[in-house]
């Protein structure tokens, strides 16, 4: 029986499901207890396996998406570091964006190769820029949320390799919900997150690096966001800072959840069908999609250019009514497009509710 909770097609937080919300209620306990130590150890384990990569140890960071990607980005050694080379970040929206303004706030020098918001990667002039040998990182995002657009990261991937340059990916929006090849791809680090495709609650975000890049000195240039830090106290089975510790109860359950549930690949087999019936159904309503081919969409989200004569707000509010929260467009997309988002708790009910939901609200 499905209940009348506001279902959230967000890229994030997500309507969790019972399960993990009740672990949110999970006894008190201090941070740097062995309990906690305990929990800790089992959830870096557990991010390691939703892939299958050994050769990669997660580090948690109590904070949002953004933060893990900031702490990620303390693997670039500080400008002037020896040996230090400058980043090439590739951006084709918000957060490759954001990646390259972090760079910049961090004082370490970056080019960045970009195809504006509606762009695939322009991979030719990535090429061209690696085959110099003047760049020590590729930064990249896998799903663009700004547009839904997954990105081709396993041609970025075959460039690095080629080129021996890793790549640290944004992977916050895809993680456990497309398929990421870390030794294939050169992947020094990726970043991610609990509230997203996880299915955890927000609060939690993390890193997973290869064990080696880990024990380099730091370039971090925040206190807060020393990856090494954070590494080294967890591998001893501590943690620098407070942790958010009943959000960590609730991401370990929501990876237990995941992997009883068939792990990543079940849960993008979920989304591909959620997210075909929603752009089936959008579509025939007269909203076009904002790209201009359906498969550079991942699985995961949508977006929608706002039919003639319809108002975000109005489209937003129809559909609020009925539980569903849908997201604006960033940005220069702000009141032309809206976007819809298929992660989370969400049952085949659910889905049939949408469309007629959106059948009303576009009519
Ligand atoms: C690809 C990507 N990177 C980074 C972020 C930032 O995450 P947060 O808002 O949790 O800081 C988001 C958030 O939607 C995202 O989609």
């Amino acid at each position: 029986m499905t209940t009348r909770r506001m279902k959230l097609l967000n890229p994030g937080p997500v309507t969790m499901t019972q399960r993990v919300r009740r672990a949110l209620g999970a006894e008190d306990v201090c941070h740097r207890e062995p309990e906690f130590a305990a929990l800790t150890a089992r959830v870096r384990e557990k991010l390691a396996a939703v892939y299958g990569a050994p050769g990669y140890a997660a580090v948690l960071i109590g904070g949002s998406g953004t933060s893990a990607v900031e702490a990620m980005l303390a693997l670039v050694p500080h400008a002037g570091a020896a040996g230090s080379k400058k980043s090439l970040v590739v951006a084709n929206g918000v957060y490759g964006e954001r990646m390259a303004a972090m760079l910049r706030a961090q004082g370490k020098p970056h080019e960045v190769i970009s195809s504006g918001w509606t762009g695939a990667m322009d991979l030719a002039a990535v090429e061209k820029a690696l085959a110099t040998g003047t760049y020590g990182h590729v930064l990249a995002v896998h799903h663009e949320t700004t547009t839904g657009r997954l990105n081709d990261v396993a041609a970025l991937g075959a460039i690095c390799t080629k080129t021996s340059v890793p790549m640290l990916l944004d992977a916050v929006s895809s993680f456990a919900g497309e398929d990421i090849r870390f030794e294939e791809w050169n992947l020094e680090a990726l970043a991610a997150t609990a509230n997203k495709c996880v299915h955890g609650a927000p609060g939690v975000s993390f890193v997973l690096a290869r064990k080696d890049a880990l024990t380099r000195p730091t370039g971090a240039t925040s206190v807060y966001l020393d990856l090494m830090k954070h590494a080294a106290e967890q591998a001893k089975g501590s943690a620098p800072f407070t942790m958010p510790t009943h959000v960590m109860f609730a991401f370990d359950e929501a990876l237990s959840e995941l992997e009883e549930s068939g792990g990543w690949t079940a849960r993008h087999a979920a989304y591909v069908a959620r997210s075909a019936a929603v752009r089936a159904a959008v579509r025939e309503l007269g909203a076009p999609l904002l790209l201009d081919d359906e498969v550079a969409y991942g699985a995961i989200l949508t977006s929608f250019r706002l039919p003639q004569g319809k108002t975000y707000e109005a489209l937003h509010a129809a559909l609020k009514q009925d539980g569903f929260v849908i997201y604006a467009g960033q940005g220069n997309f702000d009141g032309a497009i809206f976007r819809i988002a298929v992660m989370g708790d969400l049952d085949p009910h659910d889905q049939d509710r949408l469309v007629s939901s959106l059948r009303r609200a576009l009519a």
